[in-house]
């Protein structure tokens, strides 16, 4: 029984001992950046101890000291330069308030409490707590990058700025009447040098679809802690649609109107080149024959063109329609 009962205290002991070593006491605590933090101390006091006969101080993961009460008194003597001004202490629940939170104060902080008696400093206590910072991205913002053109589709870029930590994913979903799909981007990261903070943002070059439906777009930013949505970028279709035929009609008619203009200089150059080398030999009407059933539209173009030359083109053209037709050259 004895043997039994020895073992038993030494293994409380030991793990009590484990406890306070390994700080397996740690608490978590969170803060947003720019705001405060608290630091506690969770002490219990159990013996009723005043203030003024406890040393309570906290130190960071770099042994630099926060915050000293001694015996009662704050005593700024060891505090780091980097905490001078920015701790308040709250008594009755013997918690640290850190203020003006940066993310570099993420880490491990202790606080220790030692009892002043007759023989010296006793250890009374140790506490680890571990700070996490958090920062809110801003809600994520779609802005397209270039104009909207039916062919080239349009360059969407969705951003977030002053977050923290980093981002886990950012994607795009596409809505439409009957389908929701989502757009992963390579997600572009960069971190602001002074405060730490991170900006992120993902670019889609979408293309329209041909369908004639509403899509609504928006953007999602997931975070260990949450999830934000950009508002909704809603694609209304292109009203009206260039139907495929009718723009094929229209270069259709352009390529042969080319060719009639074409035509008509040849044969002007064409004439101009018989009339000096030999007057009086006919035209080449058969050049504009070809082009007979494109007869007003040469004219018209010839007007616009040539308009000195049209009276004689339009005789010319005239002629070829007549059983005499091969005399057309007298007439000029
Ligand atoms: C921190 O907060 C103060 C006011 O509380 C504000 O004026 C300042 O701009 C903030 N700093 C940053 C970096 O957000
Ligand atoms: C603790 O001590 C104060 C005075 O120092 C006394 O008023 C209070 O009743 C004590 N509390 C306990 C639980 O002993
Ligand atoms: C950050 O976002 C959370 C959840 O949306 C909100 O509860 C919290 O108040 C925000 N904090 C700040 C500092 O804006
Ligand atoms: C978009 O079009 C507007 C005018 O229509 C123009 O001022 C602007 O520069 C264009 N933006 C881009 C990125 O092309
Ligand atoms: C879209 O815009 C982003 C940001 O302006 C740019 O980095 C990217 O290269 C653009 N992508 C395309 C395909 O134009
Ligand atoms: C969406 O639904 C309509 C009818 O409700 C259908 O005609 C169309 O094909 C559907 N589109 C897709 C992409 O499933
Ligand atoms: C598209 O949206 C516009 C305006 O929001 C609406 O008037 C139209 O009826 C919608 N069309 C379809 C096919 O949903």
């Amino acid at each position: 029984m004895g043997v039994c009962d020895s073992t038993m205290g030494l293994s409380v002991t030991i793990m009590v001992m484990a406890l306070l070593l390994s700080g397996a006491a740690s608490l978590k605590t969170q803060a947003y950046f720019n705001k405060t933090a608290d630091l506690p101390c969770q002490f219990t006091n159990s013996q009723n101890r005043s203030l003024s006969e406890l040393v309570v101080f906290w130190q960071d993961q770099e042994r630099r000291v926060l915050y000293e009460l001694y015996l009662g008194r704050e005593k700024p003597d060891n505090v780091a330069s980097k905490y001078i001004g920015r701790t308040s202490f709250d008594q009755d629940s013997l918690t640290l308030r850190l203020h003006n939170v940066q993310i570099t104060d993420k880490g491990l902080y202790q606080c220790y409490i030692h009892h002043k008696g007759s023989k010296g400093m006793i250890p009374f206590q140790q506490i680890s707590s571990e700070l996490s910072v958090l920062a809110n991205f801003s809600q994520p913002e779609i802005a397209s990058a270039s104009n909207m053109t039916i062919n080239s589709g349009i360059n969407l870029t969705c951003s977030s700025v002053q977050g923290y930590p980093e981002p886990k994913k950012m994607f795009f979903v596409l809505q439409t009447d009957n389908s929701t799909t989502e757009y992963d981007g390579v997600m572009q990261k960069s971190q602001d040098n002074v405060t730490g903070l991170y900006s992120v943002s993902i670019s889609w070059p979408f293309t329209f679809a041909d369908d004639k439906t509403n899509a609504t777009i928006y953007c999602v930013l997931q975070t260990e802690s949450m999830e934000a949505h950009s508002p909704h970028f809603i694609i209304v279709p292109v009203d009206p649609p260039v139907p495929k035929e009718s723009s094929r009609v229209w270069i259709a008619a352009a390529i042969v109107t080319l060719f009639v203009v074409a035509g008509i200089v040849f044969f002007l150059i064409v004439r101009k080149r018989n009339m000096e080398q030999q007057p009086g030999v006919a035209c080449e009407c058969e050049i504009t024959k070809m082009e007979n059933a494109d007869n007003e539209k040469m004219e018209e173009i010839v007007k616009v063109h040539e308009p000195e030359k049209l009276d004689k083109t339009a005789q010319c053209v005239h002629r070829l329609k007549t059983p005499s037709s091969d005399k057309c050259a007298t007439h000029f």
